[in-house]
């Protein structure tokens, strides 16, 4: 069904109307890459949370299909994750089927309301058609509150090593660690956090998950806080660590974050996908995310992102490249002139483009620079670097409809982490958020915008002359 109407994300998973935030129960199986989403299938703002569905054998192309989890006599269906349970450690597959076990939230309003600090409890549900009908258990919840009033959005995996299930639970300020040998019997393991990291704001939405470096694993754990991210309101920090099947111990002090930008939330990694992690945050913010001005829907995701170890001047760092799979969209790549003269330079593309694209620039480090991306209407877009503060920025300023929310208008910047000399930028445009990928990932930035029409048109601008390295732009297909 296309989906065409302003400011409708082309390169992005939208649901076809009313509202979506964090994705949930992300998880791979049988050639599918499964994508759950809060969802609110009666407004356009935040209301009974239900879990939407989509799913894609490309993590670029989605199918949308019915909702998955409705609530019930136990609550609201919040944020959460699935797994493949090849082992039938839950018992639910049957025939030879293998279960996928969804584990979520179940947020009960009376409780709420009531100004009870229980009213959330883990619950799961399982399906044996992949992913597309769900059974809830009938022993839910499974983990009880013990009187936390914020005690949500469980993570879980296989830890191998012990046989045993490992919730990742966001436990207010907090992440408290989980285990089970059925998905339904869970102790307590440990906690983690409560002096570390960012505490603006609640913890949400944690994930923990190992991956490789050098030969040598390693442990991640994401977590989303609202608000208190860097460029305001929320945000989602990362620590890197060890993990023995109890204990979390993190190898750095400071807070670091997956993206500055300030839309990209709650996000989490698929289940199932080997030793590859791939990632999709909600692009979006608490601060105004109610208000943005899109009309049948509101609520996008992120691109799929895939998350990688480095070494830097700080330590392991994470990066966040897009993943492969986006070069299916890709039409013929146009080079754009390398000299840049000092000043702003007039649109180096001739034609606007009307659709999303792609676009890549390398340079020197020498200088501050910044790529203006603006339409016939005077939207403009701004992101670029700046020498002194060896910082990049996005400045959404000027590009479109920013009046809904105080906060919106606003210069958002990203520490350049690289110590590289040679920097490079790609960028993703669609026709309502730019993502900035620097230097391979390791300075990432998400930023949504309004614009009248698309900002097809590209120009640089630099104080001092300034020669490229490299600068092009790639038109992209609409997934839809
Ligand atoms: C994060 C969040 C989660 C919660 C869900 C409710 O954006 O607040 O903590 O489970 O949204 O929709």
């Amino acid at each position: 069904q296309p989906s065409t109407e302003k400011h409708r994300p082309q390169i992005h998973f939208t649901p076809e109307e009313k509202w979506m935030n964090d994705p949930n129960g992300m998880v791979y199986y049988k050639g599918k890459y499964h994508l759950f989403y809060q969802y609110f299938p009666g407004g356009t703002k935040w209301g009974p949370m239900h879990w939407g569905h989509a799913s894609s054998k490309d993590l670029v192309h989605w199918d949308r299909l019915p909702v998955a989890l409705y609530p019930d006599s136990l609550g609201l269906i919040f944020s959460g994750s699935a797994v493949v349970d090849s082992l039938n450690t839950s018992g639910f597959g049957k025939d030879g089927k293998t279960p996928l076990v969804a584990i979520f939230t179940h947020h009960d309003m009376k409780g709420e309301r009531a100004k009870r600090n229980d009213f959330q409890n883990q619950s799961i549900a399982y399906s044996l058609d992949e992913g597309l009908t769900w059974k809830k258990y009938a022993g839910n919840p499974v983990l009880k509150n013990p009187g936390i009033v914020d005690f949500r959005d469980p993570k879980v995996s296989w830890y191998a090593e012990q046989k045993k299930w490992i919730m990742t639970l966001a436990t207010k300020d907090r992440i408290t660690f989980y285990s089970s040998p059925d998905l339904k019997d869970w102790k307590k393991e440990s906690e983690f956090g409560e002096k570390l990291g960012a505490h603006g704001g609640v913890w949400e939405c944690p994930d923990l998950f190992p991956l490789m470096l050098n030969g040598k694993k390693y442990y991640v754990l994401l977590i989303s806080i609202n608000p208190g991210a860097p460029n305001g309101g929320s945000g989602t920090q990362y620590f890197v660590g060890d993990f023995d099947g109890s204990k979390f111990t993190p190898l750095q002090e400071e807070t670091r974050w997956i993206d500055y930008g300030t839309d990209n939330y709650a996000g989490i990694t698929w289940a199932n996908t080997g030793n590859r992690k791939v990632f999709i945050g909600w692009m979006n913010n608490w601060t105004y995310a109610n208000e943005v001005p899109t009309e049948s829907w509101r609520g996008a995701t992120t691109i799929a992102r895939e998350l990688k170890l480095f070494n830097d001047k700080n330590g392991i760092s994470l990066s966040t490249e897009p993943v492969k799979e986006l070069a299916v969209l890709a039409k013929a790549t146009i080079n754009l002139p390398k000299a840049v003269r000092a000043g702003l330079s007039k649109p180096l593309n001739k034609t606007s483009l009307s659709g999303p694209y792609k676009l890549q620039l390398q340079t020197n480090g020498l200088a501050s620079f910044s790529v203006v991306l603006s339409n016939t209407a005077k939207n403009k877009l701004v992101v670029g670097y700046d020498k002194a503060g060896n910082r990049f920025y996005i400045d959404r300023r000027a590009a479109g409809n920013n009046d809904f929310n105080k906060e919106f208008a606003k210069i958002h910047y990203a520490p350049r982490i690289s110590a590289g000399k040679t920097i490079s930028l790609t960028l993703y445009v669609d026709v309502a958020s730019v993502e900035l990928f620097a230097d391979n990932g390791s300075s990432v930035m998400t930023d949504i915008f309004f614009p009248e029409k698309p900002l097809g048109l590209i120009s640089v601008q630099a104080p001092a002359a300034l020669i490229l390295k490299d600068f092009s732009y790639t038109p992209l297909k609409s997934i839809w």
